[in-house]
């Protein structure tokens, strides 16, 4: 009796740690509406291989960059890189993101925008939005009163919150901690470095996938 549950305890740890190290790395991006280098981070790296190691990643979109916000006698006030318009795309991203967690169709939504000149248009965002079947019904009422404000100063608090401080926009941070390195490679071939991060049996997008030669130093 004792043995044997000693085996079942044993082997449902097991089974615990398996379970979580499929989905368990943690990759977070750290980006803004109308920066440039976002749009290329996402619709060159993030997107296209995607669907194929997602199994493997436990996303975090953080729209937000580099801005500011502070909180003045009942209402928030934002300051974005690239203007008012910015914090208004942030805004209607972070909308639509906190109310749909299924993070294979939020990088699809977030690329569908990014490859948009009008990214800061709510028609933009609710039809990528329902291009890919997310939930826009609570994004009106959202976006347009505090709950977007709310959603958007969160988003500002874990970016002001990194360690070090937001330097270049997007930044990429795995598992939690800031690496130079890691940031670089992950602007040159973001699937290497997941693969490169992937313990056991890795999927056959990582097949002769190297990380990228360092042509800096
Ligand atoms: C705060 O906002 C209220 C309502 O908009 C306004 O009447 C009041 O004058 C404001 N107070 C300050 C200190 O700005
Ligand atoms: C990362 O890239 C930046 C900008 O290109 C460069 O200045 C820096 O030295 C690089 N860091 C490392 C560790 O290679």
């Amino acid at each position: 009796m004792v043995n044997s549950f000693i085996a079942v305890s044993i082997s449902l740890f097991v089974l615990n740690n398996i379970v979580e190290n499929v989905n368990g790395m943690k990759v977070a991006v750290y980006y803004e509406a109308l920066c440039g280098d976002s749009v290329d981070f996402i619709t060159h790296q993030l997107y296209p291989h995607f669907s194929e190691l997602s199994d493997y990643i436990d996303l975090e979109l953080i729209p937000y960059g580099k801005a500011v916000h502070n909180y003045n006698n009942g209402s928030y006030e934002f300051s974005c890189q690239h203007g008012p318009s910015e914090c208004k795309g942030n805004k209607l991203q972070s909308c639509i993101l906190a109310h749909n967690d299924d993070q294979l169709k939020q990088v699809q939504f977030v690329n569908c925008i990014m490859r948009r000149r009008s990214r800061s248009s709510s028609s933009t965002v609710k039809g990528c939005a329902r291009q890919y079947h997310l939930d826009v019904e609570n994004f009106d009422s959202c976006s347009k009163g505090s709950e977007g404000d709310r959603l958007l100063a969160g988003m500002g608090d874990k970016t002001l919150a990194l360690d070090p401080s937001i330097s270049f926009v997007p930044t990429i941070i795995f598992d939690g901690k800031y690496n130079e390195d890691v940031q670089n490679d992950s602007l040159v071939d973001f699937v290497a470095v997941v693969c490169s991060k992937i313990g056991g049996t890795k999927p056959s997008i990582c097949e002769n996938r190297h990380l990228p030669r360092r042509l800096w130093n």
